[in-house]
């Protein structure tokens, strides 16, 4: 596949920012005073890239679009530093939807931009010749997603907030946009499901549960190491809880406890080998999904409706695969 399959652009900003980003303080967000998430409190620097993880539905995107202003907070508050200028990618790109063609939705915005610059931008995100003529509601996910990051290339923000931005996008567009947001010279607040993205990408970890938001202040793996560590303090202190609960009878409490200890070392064992087994599917559903991707653009199948649709469907359903695999690994995690 030559470079030119794969979309390629970096994210400028106009100016800089305070150093100072964003300051969130005891936040609760949620619909019509009804609270998703609460105790929410974190602050962001200049250049900070912070990944936001937690599982489906604890309020993530809910908090994204409270930050952005898209809904109200419901306690607490938010302050944005100086000169902060915000870019929001959306999960659904619910806005998205307009009759326009998506040459139009993209020059409307900015006018005075030529359309040859104007088709360059979208010919970096794989519009090319009568694609740009495309009406907006029509296009696919993936479609829709590359028109977003082009809207949001053109921004110049100097804060992006990112919801899931590589959801819909193939191998190698993500790929792109990871080199994109490791050079980007401003801050970055994302969600992903997707540890290899946010392996690359992160520099911080804000983790949402329902007790609250909590802060690691390294990357990715360094969470994931930190997270195993809290398991097994609170396992041990369960333990040393129950055996200093009952001090009746010391033979049998020590054989309980050795019972104990043999099984979490059984479940542990079991974590580790399903966490392998799982890395290695994802790694091959990785690698199958490139594969059917790279046949696409065989013309013997482009030029073929039916098998292109056969194998774009062989595509959907390994990146479905892949993201069930992807939630299980972050939670055996
Ligand atoms: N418009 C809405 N009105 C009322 N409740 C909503 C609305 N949108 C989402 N919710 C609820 O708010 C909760 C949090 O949803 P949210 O989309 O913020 O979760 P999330 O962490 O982003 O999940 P995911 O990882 O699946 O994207 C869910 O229980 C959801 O059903
Ligand atoms: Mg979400």
């Amino acid at each position: 596949m030559g470079d030119e399959k794969s979309a390629s652009f970096s994210f400028q900003i106009e100016r800089q920012s305070g150093n100072d980003v964003l300051k969130v303080h005891t936040l609760a967000v949620g619909y019509q005073n009804e609270v998703v998430s609460e105790n929410i409190s974190f602050n962001l620097s200049r250049g900070d890239s912070t990944a936001l993880v937690g599982p489906n539905g604890v309020g993530k995107s809910t908090l994204l679009k409270t930050i952005v202003e898209k809904l109200p907070s419901i306690t607490g508050n938010i302050q944005y530093g100086s000169n902060v200028s915000i870019g929001y990618y959306d999960q659904e790109q619910a806005e998205l939807s307009s009759n326009k063609k998506v040459l139009n939705e993209l020059w409307d915005e900015y006018p005075l931009i030529s359309e040859k610059d104007i088709r360059t931008v979208l010919g970096n995100f794989l519009f090319s010749g009568d694609d740009v003529l495309k009406i907006v509601s029509t296009l696919s996910g993936g479609e829709k997603a590359r028109l977003a990051l082009a809207k949001l290339m053109l921004q110049n923000s100097n804060f992006l907030i990112l919801d899931e931005p590589t959801n819909h996008l193939d191998l190698d567009s993500k790929e792109v946009l990871e080199n994109a947001l490791i050079d980007y010279p401003g801050t970055i607040l994302f969600v992903s499901h997707d540890r290899y993205f946010i392996n690359r990408i992160a520099t911080k970890v804000l983790e949402l549960d329902r007790g609250g938001s909590t802060e690691y202040l390294g990357d990715y793996d360094y969470y994931v190491e930190k997270k195993l560590e809290q398991e097994e303090l609170k396992a041990l202190a369960e333990q040393s809880a129950k055996a200093s609960g009952s001090a009746v009878d010391n033979s049998k409490q020590d054989k309980t406890s050795y019972q104990q200890d043999k099984e979490a070392k059984k479940l542990e064992r079991q974590r580790k080998r399903r966490m392998e087994e799982v890395e290695s599917l994802i790694d091959k559903l990785e690698t199958e999904v490139a594969e059917y991707e790279e046949l696409l653009c065989d013309p013997e199948f482009f030029q073929d409706h039916e098998k292109a649709g056969e194998i774009n469907s062989k595509i959907e359903a390994a990146k479905e695969k892949l993201d069930e695999l992807m939630e299980e690994w972050t939670e055996l995690a």
